[in-house]
């Protein structure tokens, strides 16, 4: 049987996607491969999203090019595939396939001509592609899920390259949701994260994102739903009440902020202000008491002044985020923002990002700090990287290390935090209140 290997960079929909890609390619008799070395299809599903993502890319094929034997096959598909198109045929020789993320339907034959010596590329957008037939093969997925609810972006953010890679915004028809879904629990999973690129302006044509949360909520099993990316401007209250009312749905959003200035905002056409961000803020935090906010914030975008990033800094502290991914912007090939002058010296952004690492730190660690103590449900993940730990994971999204047997993978424990690095805990059992009264 042939075997194919895939790598995967970039978001988790791009993890979702590798799972479609090996179930397509498992109904044609391909079994995934551990590793390059032996597999006859080698495939990398990249990230356009940043220059350095791009780059780690051309360098990692440079060197899987030494796995390929006469005949195998080493392709290029996600998003960078999708930008670059036959241009990335012609400056690698040594890849013979590109395929974008409305695509992948077509990998049998393609890969099947690519055997025969024929070099393609795909980069059509299907807008109507959900690959609904598609059986992802999630391999040792255990207890959690990814479940790809939407595909594409509609919004156009003058930084971003996304819309031009994956296309338009389409929504899945909430019944397939929740088939797959209900197939997923019967299968032991707990935890399914739906994914989508802006997920809560879902909308299948009859039902809105907080349908989705009150019917995937309520499949027998499903003890906790997560979802990403959201944006801000698309939590509806109707939104924000199914996530106060669902008790599946965690305590835990991730919400890209990108600036603390509405003059930034304004140019990046995010479409909202500061104030208008923190009032959802505010919201997310009277609907969900405890909730815990993450999000994502890019420094050195064209124009940004010294009292700009200041704004940014000062937000970080007015929210109070649990944690941050922090970018430097990298200007992507057809983009809006590529026409603002007033560009930001690479050292100024460098020295900014640096800053915001230390201050986002610095809020993290003040907020855990005050949660050592607490009590928790966590679901047990897996062992952990250092030590005879296990990794765990709260309804918050917080990871806490709990020393316990492997047995307790997949299963769900009450732990109170014993102390924390500033960005993860360490933790005991307790017994739930139930197991004390049979106890006592
Ligand atoms: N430069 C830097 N960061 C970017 N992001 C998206 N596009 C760019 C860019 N051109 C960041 C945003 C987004 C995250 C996934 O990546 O913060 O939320």
């Amino acid at each position: 049987m042939p075997r194919v290997y895939v790598e995967t960079y970039g978001c988790q929909m791009n993890v979702a996607d590798t799972e479609l890609i090996l179930g397509l390619l498992g109904r044609d008799g391909y079994v995934p491969a551990e590793q390059p070395e032996g597999a006859d299809v080698i495939l990398v599903n990249t990230c356009a999203v940043r220059d350095h993502a791009e780059r780690r890319v051309i360098g990692r094929v440079g060197e899987l090019k030494r796995y390929k034997r006469p005949g195998d096959v080493l392709g290029v598909v996600g998003c960078m595939a999708q930008r670059l198109g036959t241009t990335l045929l012609e400056s690698t020789p040594h890849v013979d396939l590109v395929v974008g993320p409305d695509g992948y339907r077509g990998l049998p034959e393609l890969i099947a001509a690519a055997r025969a010596g024929e070099r393609t590329a795909d980069v059509a957008f299907k807008g109507w592609e959900h690959y609904e037939d598609v059986d992802p093969a999630r391999p040792g997925s255990g207890p959690s899920a990814f479940v790809t609810v939407q595909r594409g972006c509609d919004y156009r953010c003058t930084f971003c390259v996304v819309p031009m890679t994956r296309g338009p915004e389409r929504s899945r028809k909430l019944e397939g949701v929740l088939r797959e879904v209900e197939g997923l629990a019967a299968n032991g999973v707990t935890e399914v994260t739906l994914l989508g690129q802006t997920v809560n302006s879902y909308h299948d044509g009859r039902f809105d994102f907080a349908d989705l949360l009150r019917a995937v909520g309520g499949v027998a099993g499903v003890r906790r739903v997560r979802f990403t990316s959201p944006h801000p401007n698309d939590f509806s209250d109707r939104v924000i009440g199914a996530m106060a009312e669902v008790p599946a749905v965690c305590e835990h959003v991730h919400l890209p902020v990108q600036s603390g200035s509405s003059r930034v905002l304004r140019r990046m056409l995010r479409r909202y202000t500061r104030e208008q961000y923190l009032d959802c803020v505010a919201r997310l935090r009277r609907a969900v008491p405890g909730i815990a906010l993450t999000t994502d914030i890019i420094v050195g975008f064209p124009g940004e002044t010294e009292a700009d990033f200041a704004e940014t800094e000062s937000l970080v502290r007015e929210v109070g985020f649990d944690d941050a991914y922090t970018f430097k912007y990298s200007p992507r090939d057809g983009t809006a923002a590529l026409k603002i002058r007033d560009h930001v010296p690479d050292g100024v952004a460098g020295e900014r990002l640096e800053r915001l690492i230390v201050t986002v730190r610095d809020v993290a660690r003040r907020r855990n700090i005050r949660l050592v103590g607490s009590t928790h449900e966590v679901l047990v993940e897996k062992p952990a990287r250092r030590g005879e730990l296990l990794q765990t994971r709260t309804r918050t999204n917080k990871v806490v290390l709990l020393q316990g047997p492997a047995e307790w993978i997949g299963s769900y424990r009450m732990v109170r935090f014993t102390g924390t690095t500033g960005a993860t805990f360490t933790a005991t059992p307790v017994l739930a209140a139930r197991e004390l009264a049979v106890v006592g």
